[in-house]
């Protein structure tokens, strides 16, 4: 199909991006009634997509950014579906060129936040609005109602917002989707998002790695295992992908796929963002990053060639108590992936302090509780805590979070030492304990690291039993002790 110019102002929205998440985007936004131009760098992907859909929906075609552009009802809104960096970049000036003030761009990419708050100070010295909206739920989820998270100024969201809402995912009647912040805002949570959806996955292999090893169990038969637990607090969705795919049989060798796939994780570098950032701001996320790191070790050839073979001295499994065994691993995941949640909220509020975001942590469990990747029944418990108390400092602080910790702590426990003594890695599960154990420790041994800092680099250390700064002359007779 050739593309005609599109009327002036005729449409609601714009789309430009045609891959699949572009066009599924818009899709929904003309099933819900809107009047969506697209567009495409090379026009073919515009004229495929008008070829396949252009019957379900009214689109507005338009060949060339001009035409786009112009096909746009101001105060224009268009919404970038493309690459992340400099794709991104480029197309935001072609917009930002033709548009005028008032009017609003949206990166609905997996932007870095940096970069978005670039942007949005870029844009707003130009006059227009920049909007960096986190969308999560692939590409079903673009097309059937996604969790939409949206930054950007609050004027951009009166007239973005119910457009988005309305096309967003549904729980309970409620839009997954609300303005989160300011700026690179609603970019940094759904970075976040991407991180506890690391460690969720995570998780889940952890727990499918022992149950095969430690009972030897066939991946249908850990599938039932998770089908069971996923109608319990487990519920979630990434838990029944995971019985989809743990359930696949390979067509041609009639094994189960699973076995069949290479295992070396790949990423694209939201899991590497968000333990960086956090890293930055001194935030402990480790659940995060230990399933990071995780993918990077299956995705070590070199490294895992080399260490083929090693002795692990670790002793064979042999369970008496099957479903105990079943139950410790169901505890722990469940354990680690409070854990993981918990430090990825301390991420945001962290965030929200140094970039001076407003953003409600109990409206961001609401909007992942549909149409994300994360989704899941626990959604809900969080949400709650946050109602309950909008600054908790800690969501295992929570009452309802802390009572479920306390309940798995003799499983956890139990399946952590035992997975050490038979060899076997579950670095989220195990560092998840550690950090609960490190964070209600009533004295830490960073008590010695102090008085090591102190000692080779004066860095001073605080007392206990007095105001002020202090430093030990340890290189003088006596060692004495002087305020700094
Ligand atoms: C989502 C997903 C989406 C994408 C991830 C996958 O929320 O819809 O998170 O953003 O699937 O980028 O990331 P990796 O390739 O790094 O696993």
């Amino acid at each position: 199909m050739t593309l005609e110019t599109p009327a002036a102002a005729s449409a609601d929205i714009g789309v430009t991006g045609m891959g699949v998440m572009g066009s599924n985007l818009a899709r929904n936004f003309a099933r819900n009634g809107y009047r969506v131009a697209i567009h495409n760098r090379t026009s073919a992907k515009t004229e495929a997509v008008m070829d396949k859909y252009g019957e379900e929906a009214q689109f507005i075609a338009a060949e060339s950014i001009d035409d786009f552009v112009a096909a746009l009802t101001p105060p224009r809104c268009a919404i970038i579906m493309v690459k992340a960096g400099a794709a991104t970049d480029a197309v935001i000036e072609q917009l930002a060129e033709r548009m005028d003030e008032g009017d609003i761009i949206v990166d609905a990419g997996n932007s870095l936040f940096t970069d978005t708050i670039r942007r949005e100070r870029e844009m707003s010295e130009r006059g227009l609005h920049f909007v960096g909206c986190g969308v999560s739920g692939g590409e079903e989820g673009a097309l059937w109602g996604p969790s939409i998270m949206p930054g950007g100024s609050k004027e951009s969201y009166d007239r973005l917002g119910p457009m988005l809402e309305k096309i967003s995912a549904k729980v309970d009647g409620e839009p997954c989707c609300t303005h989160v912040g300011e700026d690179g805002a609603g970019h940094f949570v759904k970075m976040v998002h991407n991180g506890i959806e690391y460690a969720d996955m995570q998780v889940i292999g952890e727990a499918y790695d022992l149950l095969r090893r430690a009972l030897g169990l066939k991946p249908t038969e850990i599938a039932d295992i998770f089908a069971r637990w996923n109608e319990g607090e487990l519920d979630s969705y990434l838990m029944e992908i995971s019985v989809e795919v743990l359930r696949q049989v390979d067509a041609k060798t009639g094994k189960p796929l699973v076995d069949l796939i290479v295992d070396a994780a790949g990423q694209k570098g939201t899991g590497a963002w968000t333990t960086q950032t956090a890293l930055s701001l001194g935030v402990p996320v480790t659940g995060i990053g230990e399933a990071t790191f995780a993918r990077g070790l299956s995705s070590s050839p070199k490294q895992r060639e080399a260490a083929r073979g090693f002795e692990g001295k670790a002793e064979d499994w042999n369970i008496e108590d099957r479903e105990g065994f079943i139950e410790d691993v169901r505890q722990a995941l469940y354990a680690s992936k409070i854990v993981a949640y918990s430090q990825g909220f301390n991420e945001i509020q962290a965030a929200a302090e140094e970039y001076n975001w407003d953003i409600k942590l109990g409206d961001m469990a609401r909007i992942w509780r549909g149409g994300c990747i994360i989704r899941a029944r626990f959604l809900n418990d969080i949400t709650k805590a946050y109602e309950k108390n909008a600054e908790l400092p800690l969501l295992i602080a929570d009452d309802f979070f802390y009572d479920k910790i306390v309940g798995a702590l003799p499983h956890w426990r139990r399946l952590v030492s035992m997975a050490a003594l038979h060899g076997v890695a579950t670095p989220v599960f195990s560092s998840s304990l550690a950090y609960y154990d490190g964070v209600r420790a009533e004295r830490l041994p960073a008590a010695l690291i102090q008085g090591q800092r102190d000692f080779f680099g004066a860095h001073t250390y605080k007392r206990i039993d007095k105001d002020g700064t202090f430093h030990t002359m340890w290189a003088q007779e006596g060692r004495p002790e002087v305020e700094a």
